[in-house]
C-alpha cells in the first residue's frame, strides 16, 4: 500500500498501522474504556441524511468561513494534538506547512514536539495554541507569554482532561512519553526499524514547551493518562478560565464543551469560540458525541460565539452535516494524524486534499455555493 492508494481516512489509518510501532499506533487510534464514544463520534453522522437541491448553478463554490478572527479556505481545520514527531519525524512542521498550503487553521499542543516560537516564526497560516493548565503556574504563564510573542491567532484551553481517561490500549502496550522500550514492547518497536532509525538519529525527542519547567513527558516517562492526572491542575474552574482569557487578551476558545449550560458560561466569560468535543473519545467513555449535542448548543449560543464541531469527521459529507446544523467549522485530529504517520507532510497534504475535494464535490451535489447556504432544511434524521 502506498500514499497514492490512500483515498480516505481509513486508507491512511491502514498505512499508518503498517508504519508505526504498535504502541504508537494504538496511542493515536485508541479511546477510553470500551471505545463506545470513539465509535459513536463517527457513527452519529450516519443517522441523518442530506437532502440535495439541484439545478443550482454551482460552477463556482466558495468554501471559506471565518474562525476566530481569520478567514480560512475550507470549513475544516486541524485540531491541536500532542507528540507529533513520534508519529513522523517531520511532526508539527509538516502539519503546519500542510495547513498553510490549504489555508486553514491548525493548532499545536502544550505537549507539542516543536516549540511555540519556531511555529510562530515559520508558519503563516492561522494557528492556535492548545493550553493544558498545569499545577506549575510558572509554566502556564510562560506558555501564554510565548504565544503572545509568537503572535498566535488564538488560545484554546482544553477543559476535558482534568484527569486522564482510561486508555486500555495504552495500558496494554505500555505507551509512555517519551517512549520506553520494555521487554514486552521490544518486539513491536523492533518490527518497525524505519521508525526506530528516525527516532534514534533525527532530532532528539522532547516537548520544548515544557522542558524548561518540568521533566515529565520529555525526560521522565509517563503515560498520557498519568500525565493528565498528576501534572494538570484539577482545581481548574470558570474563574481560572476567565483569568486565562483576560491574561491572553485575544481570540479564546474552550475545547471540550459538551453541555448547553457550559456553552453559555463560555460565552459569559468572553470566549470567542468553543470546540464541542469529547477529546476524540479518549476521556469520558459514554459521553455523547459532539454532533449529537451540536443543535442544542448552536440554538443556545450560536449568536454569541463560534461553535466548532470537533471529532469523528471522516468524510466531507460529515462536515456538510455539521455545518447544516449550524457549526461554524469542523475540526479533527486523527483525520490528519494517520496521514502524518503514513507519509509526513505529503501525507497530510493528500489527506487535506481528499477532504477538501469531498467538501467541494458534496457542496456541488447539494446545490449550494457557499457554506452559509447549508441549513437544517437540507437534513433529515432517520
Ligand atoms: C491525548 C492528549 C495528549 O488525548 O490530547 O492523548
Amino acid at each position: 500500500m502506498r500514499l497514492t492508494d490512500c483515498h480516505n481516512v481509513n486508507d491512511f489509518r491502514a498505512l499508518a498501522k503498517r508504519r508505526l510501532p504498535g504502541p504508537v499506533f494504538h496511542y493515536i487510534d485508541g479511546g477510553a474504556d470500551d471505545e463506545r464514544t470513539l465509535a459513536r463520534n463517527t457513527r452519529t453522522y450516519e443517522e441523518c441524511d442530506l437532502v440535495p437541491s439541484v439545478l443550482a448553478g454551482v460552477e463556482e463554490v466558495d468554501l471559506t468561513t471565518t474562525v476566530m478572527g481569520r478567514t480560512i479556505d475550507m470549513p475544516l481545520f486541524l485540531s491541536p494534538t500532542a507528540l507529533q514527531r513520534l508519529f513522523h519525524w517531520q511532526g508539527e512542521r509538516a502539519v503546519g506547512r500542510a495547513a498553510e498550503k490549504f489555508g486553514t487553521y491548525f493548532g499545536i499542543s502544550s505537549l507539542a514536539t516543536v516549540g511555540i516560537a519556531e511555529i510562530g516564526a515559520t508558519i503563516s497560516s492561522p494557528k492556535m495554541f492548545q493550553l493544558y493548565v498545569h499545577k506549575d503556574k510558572g509554566l502556564n504563564r510562560a506558555m501564554v507569554e510565548q504565544c503572545k510573542a509568537a503572535e498566535f491567532d488564538a488560545l484554546t484551553l482544553t477543559v476535558d482532561t482534568i484527569v486522564g481517561g482510561n486508555r486500555e490500549r495504552c495500558l496494554r502496550t505500555g505507551f509512555t512519553s517519551p517512549p520506553r522500550i520494555t521487554p514486552r514492547s521490544f518486539l513491536s518497536y523492533a518490527a518497525k526499524p524505519a521508525w526506530g532509525l528516525n527516532y534514534m538519529f533525527r532530532e532528539k525527542f522532547e516537548l520544548p514547551n515544557l522542558s524548561g519547567h518540568i521533566g515529565e513527558g520529555s525526560s521522565v516517562a509517563l503515560s498520557i493518562g498519568d500525565y493528565f492526572t498528576t501534572m494538570l491542575d484539577q482545581s481548574l474552574d470558570w474563574t481560572m478560565a476567565e483569568r486565562i482569557r483576560a491574561d491572553w487578551g485575544g481570540e479564546f476558545c474552550l475545547k471540550g464543551i459538551m453541555s448547553v449550560e457550559d456553552a453559555k458560561r463560555a460565552a459569559d466569560i468572553g470566549a470567542t469560540a468553543i470546540m464541542v468535543s469529547n477529546h476524540g473519545g479518549r476521556q469520558l467513555d459514554g459521553s455523547r458525541a459532539p454532533f449529537d449535542q451540536l443543535a442544542e448548543i448552536v440554538d443556545a449560543v450560536g449568536d454569541r460565539l463560534e461553535v466548532i464541531c470537533d471529532g469523528g469527521i471522516r468524510r466531507g459529507s460529515h462536515v456538510l452535516k455539521a455545518l447544516s446544523v449550524g457549526a461554524k467549522a469542523c475540526s479533527g485530529g486523527r483525520l490528519y494524524l494517520y496521514a502524518l504517520a503514513a507519509a509526513g507532510q505529503a501525507g497530510v497534504e493528500r489527506a487535506l486534499g481528499n477532504l477538501r475535494a469531498e467538501i467541494e464535490r458534496d457542496m456541488k451535489l447539494m446545490g449550494v455555493t457557499n457554506v452559509g447556504a447549508l441549513s437544517r432544511d437540507n437534513l433529515r434524521w432517520r
